[in-house]
């Protein structure tokens, strides 16, 4: 028996590094998946053929609102209503703050923060309904301390928590948790894309001394999807090597 037998849980942006091993981790644990992906539907049905477990892919773009809508219709008429929303879809767009123009700053904020709302509000009252649910979202190390090239996206990630907070008070009396979960720097394309002179400096930074498992992250998202972290809500969970403590 899984712990998360019978659940649906939609994970966005699942096809990327952190996504995919949080869609692995959640259908080990038994729930059925499905992941939303905005690239393109071919590189999406090829990273389906190379997991070892079942997803459903819906083409959506997060950061428009009607496509969420939309999404919300196609998995009820098909699958039926979602316990579990992991708003994990997420870009950089990093620059330094003179030449972040006014384009980077909304990509960034309409993928990363609106998304929160764009998603959430789809699912909630399918979940309060229910009388169960959890959102875990995914925010970043630099939604807390800030980063050097990132004012667009430290703004969104930062904004993610506050958004955590004020929902989870709302839905807490009906079953529904609302989690943040902050990684720090973690072995995924995106941050392979940073230089890597400033990469070293930013691992020499990580007193554990290495970048983060996409499957360190995984673990932590699954445990709050569990009944076993019903009394965590509105919490900042942060996974990060010990690179910001507060
Ligand atoms: N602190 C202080 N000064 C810094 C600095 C820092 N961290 N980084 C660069 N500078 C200085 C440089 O020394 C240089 O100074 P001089 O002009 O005096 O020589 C100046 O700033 C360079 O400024 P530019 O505007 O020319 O910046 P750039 O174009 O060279 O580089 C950048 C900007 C590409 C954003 C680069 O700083 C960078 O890659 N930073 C890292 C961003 C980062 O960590 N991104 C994370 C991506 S992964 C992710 O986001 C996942 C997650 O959640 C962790």
């Amino acid at each position: 028996m899984g712990k998360l037998d019978n659940k649906i849980a939609l994970v966005t942006g699942g096809t990327g590094g952190i996504g995919t091993a949080i869609c692995q981790r959640l259908a080990d644990d038994g729930a059925q998946i499905v992941t939303t992906s905005f690239g393109g539907v071919e590189k999406a049905e090829i990273w389906r053929q190379n997991q070892n477990f079942d997803a459903t892919i819906i083409k959506c773009d997060v950061s428009n609102y009607d496509d969420c809508k939309a999404l919300k219709e196609q998995i009820e008429k098909d699958l039926g209503v979602v316990d579990i929303v992991v708003n994990n879809a997420g870009i950089t767009r990093d620059g330094s703050f003179r030449k972040m123009d006014a384009e980077k700053w909304s990509q960034v904020i309409n993928t990363n923060l609106n998304s929160a709302f764009n998603i959430s509000h789809q699912f909630v009252e399918g979940m309060t309904g229910k009388g169960y649910g959890r959102i875990v979202n995914i925010s970043s190390i630099n939604g807390q301390k800030g980063q050097f090239g990132q004012t667009n996206y430290s703004a969104a990630k930062a904004g993610v928590h506050g958004f955590t907070m004020a929902l989870a008070q709302e839905v807490a009396r009906k079953g529904v948790t609302v989690n943040t979960v902050s990684p720090g720097y973690i072995a995924t394309d995106m941050v392979m894309a940073v230089a890597e002179e400033i990469r070293n400096q930013i691992i020499a930074q990580i007193p554990i001394g290495r970048l983060g498992k996409p499957e360190e992250i995984a673990a932590l998202v699954a445990f709050l999807c569990s009944d076993d972290a019903g009394l965590i809500t509105g919490a900042n969970l942060a996974a990060n090597g010990g690179q910001h403590m507060h």
